[in-house]
């Protein structure tokens, strides 16, 4: 089954949308594989967005995702990645449909609430590198 990265931002736990976010994956039928709430250090950030280092964006990127506590999460189900990144809309919040969470709740292209993973690889490489290998519980859903 496929797993994808999901991160609360900052912005997210600052504004009390956790349960909210939460709230939408499960009710899509996504399963809830790991979860911890961390404060990031400048390399695990580094390393999450290694893709954008020379951005102009990335000092403040790294400095937003470095400020308050994020939530970590790993979801699985049928093709996980892209129905999270479905769920999320579009990376700006002003661009993003009502009825999906960024469409919903933000109007920013950097404090934007979630980060999901943007392909299968990248996926295996972020859950990779937040979790360890016993964190991530295997557990049967009966429903
Ligand atoms: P995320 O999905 O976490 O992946 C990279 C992040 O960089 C993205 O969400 C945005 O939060 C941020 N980002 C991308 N483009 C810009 C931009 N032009 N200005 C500020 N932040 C950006």
């Amino acid at each position: 089954m496929e797993r994808t990265f999901v991160m609360v931002k900052p912005d997210g736990v600052q504004r009390g949308l956790v349960g909210e976010i939460i709230a939408r994956l499960e009710r899509k039928g996504l399963k809830l594989v790991a979860l911890k709430m961390v404060r990031v250090s400048e390399e695990l950030a580094r390393r999450h967005y290694a893709a954008h280092e020379g951005k102009p964006f990335f000092p403040g990127l790294i400095r937003f995702i470095t400020s308050a506590p994020v939530v970590a999460m790993v979801w699985e189900g049928r093709e996980a990645v892209a129905v999270v990144r479905n769920l999320l809309g579009p990376t700006d919040g002003a661009k993003a449909a009502p009825g999906t969470i960024r469409g919903d709740l933000a109007n920013d292209i950097g404090f934007n609430l979630v980060h999901g993973s943007d392909s299968v690889e990248s996926a295996r490489r972020e859950i990779d590198l937040w979790f360890r290998q016993d964190e991530l519980l295997d557990w049967e859903n009966h429903r």
